[in-house]
């Protein structure tokens, strides 16, 4: 173990004139482990000081010694320290030049730091208090990632490219002419002017026809599924759902009890046929789909498929209910108008997010309901958040009318389709034989083909062994997949970023295939049995649990 005060000179641990004074330094000592055997040099550096940010020993601001202090203390080259200090910067944990000085980010997200008070709690026995049945069959839905984005992280928008100096003029401009109405509080469908603003985008941009009347403001899509299965659900009811899908929406409906019936996704999008043929005794109460592009495949659905769903579901008296999350981001092929607005018989809930576009922490999102349903919509919300808050939709909708939004969407769609071609090529140089990414049309994610039967668990173990996020297409599974697949993303991460995940992951998919062939791990055709069980239970690791005997159809 090596000690070191952080903020000082190494070998001036003890004494309070530190000549390589910190911006802000910390006192207390920090102990790095000594370099482990076959591991890079410049990794062990990495680790060792991202885990002390990471607990916080090293607190934001704190001031990294010197290259050439560290470089003597070790007997390490400066260029590895150098790189590791890169890597770092690179993921957000710390800012300034080299040679300047280096320091642990200010912002570096919340969650980071308090990771370990929130796990203390997290396994807090529960006294004997009865819960309901609903609360019985809830399970969290896991979200933010608490470490900075890195390849390829598929949750996130281009962060580090939002217009927050904007955001925060037209923020500071509506509260200084706020007015007292506006203080009270609103009705519970959301602000009118943003709702206008909504339904006027919905009505040019997406293809949705509606009336500022049908559109209510909601906390998320996440909120407005929660709303849905609570308003039209009851215990027993079945829903069809996509199949891979997203989880979000399977936990939202087993939590009200629903019978969850999975319907496998094909290149049209849901396979209605297959629906009716896996499913042939029960009409479902309500079908999810997310037909602009299908989470997580990427697919659109074709308008064959979305006129036959539209009148099977008017014919069957079933309510679809159409995500239309991340569809703003279409880089090939014709948008084709949301199933909404080919819908005559009044039967789609759509509903779409700010979330993706601007950013998570907005939560402020859309549902657009068939005119009869609006006052239930309404009533529902006026018995649990009442609005969501008032004066956020205030700045949303003023940054909307201002033209910024517009821009904005446009701005990052030029972004991506310029991060989505840099792992596209890269993925072409070096992934060859082992991944294959499909023509992906729009969103902020695509799935990759593994080749030569590497399974899609195996994967993402090793990529997260050289640091990078793939997520297997198994979480998002209910039962057998047909292949194996790893969702990456690609709006969250910068260029350089994106090439750097790419060349480690192409290690780590060699790491897989030189052991599939070494027989160390099993390929996805020898263990169809165990593929099964470890997509069943990896879901449930994903999204805690979701389906069980009683709850799947
Ligand atoms: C397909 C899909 N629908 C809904 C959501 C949730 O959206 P929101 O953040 O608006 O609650 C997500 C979030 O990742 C998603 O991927």
């Amino acid at each position: 173990m090596t000690q070191l005060f952080w903020g000082m000179h190494p070998t001036e641990v003890g004494t309070t004139t530190g000549r390589f004074m910190a911006k802000k330094s910390s006192t207390l000592p920090l102990n790095l482990k000594g370099p482990k055997p076959r591991m890079p040099l410049y990794r062990w550096l990495y680790e060792e000081l991202r885990s002390e940010i990471l607990a916080g020993r090293l607190h934001p601001g704190a001031r990294l010694p010197a290259t050439r202090d560290l470089a003597e203390q070790y007997r390490i080259s400066r260029p590895t320290i150098v790189t590791a200090f890169e890597q770092l910067r690179s993921e957000g944990y710390v800012e300034g030049k080299v040679g300047s000085g280096t320091y642990v980010s200010e912002t570096l997200p919340d969650e980071l730091l308090q990771a370990p008070r929130a796990k203390s709690t997290a396994g807090t026995r529960r006294r004997g208090i009865p819960l309901s049945a609903y609360a019985r069959r809830l399970r969290p839905l896991p979200r933010a990632e608490a470490r900075p984005a890195r390849a390829f992280r598929a949750s996130q928008p281009a962060l580090d490219a939002f217009p927050t100096d904007l955001w925060a003029q037209v923020a500071a401009r509506r509260l200084r002419r706020v007015s007292t109405r506006l203080l009270a509080g609103g009705e519970a469908l959301g602000y009118r002017p943003l709702r206008e603003a909504v339904a006027e985008y919905l009505n040019t941009s997406r293809g949705v026809k509606c009336t500022a009347d049908q559109v209510l403001i909601i906390s998320g899509v996440q909120q407005a599924l929660d709303r849905t299965a609570h308003l039209l659900l009851d215990p027993g009811d079945p829903v069809w759902i996509e199949e891979p899908g997203y989880p979000g929406a399977a936990v939202v409906f087993r939590a009200v009890g629903a019978k969850i019936c999975p319907v496998p996704v094909d290149s049209e999008g849901l396979n209605l046929d297959a629906g009716r043929r896996r499913w042939p005794q029960q009409r479902p109460r309500l079908v999810y789909v997310t037909p602009a592009h299908q989470f997580p495949l990427g697919v659109t659905m074709s308008l064959r498929r979305r006129l036959s769903l539209l009148e099977w579901a008017r014919r069957s008296r079933t309510i679809i209910f159409e995500d239309d999350y991340d569809s703003e981001y279409r880089y090939s092929g014709r948008p084709i108008p949301a199933l909404q607005g080919l819908d005559r018989a009044a039967v789609v809930i759509f509903a779409g997010s700010f979330t993706d576009v601007l950013f998570p922490a907005l939560r402020l999102a859309y549902l657009v309901v068939p005119a009869d349903m609006v006052d239930i919509f309404a009533a529902a919300e006026s018995v649990s958040t009442h609005h969501p808050p008032l004066i956020d939709q205030a700045i949303l909708c003023d940054f909307i009318r201002e033209g910024h939004f517009a821009r904005h969407v446009r701005r990052m769609r030029e972004l991506y389709a310029e991060r989505l071609s840099v792992l596209v090529e890269s993925a072409r140089e070096q992934l060859g034989g082992l991944l294959e990414i499909p023509a992906v049309e729009a969103g902020l994610r695509t799935v990759g083909w593994l080749q030569g039967g590497i399974l899609a668990e195996r994967a993402a173990e090793a990529a997260a062994k050289y640091d990078v996020e793939v997520v297997p297409l198994s979480r998002y599974a209910y039962g057998r997949a047909r292949r194996d697949g790893i969702v990456l993303g690609f709006a969250a991460v910068d260029a350089q970023e994106l090439r750097r995940g790419v060349e480690q992951l192409a290690r780590a998919l060699e790491d897989c295939r030189r052991m599939l062939r070494q027989g160390r791990i099993k390929g996805s055709k020898m263990a169809k049995t165990q593929w099964h069980l470890a997509a069943a239970c990896s879901f449930d690791i994903c999204v805690g649990k979701v389906f069980d005997q009683r709850n799947h159809c």
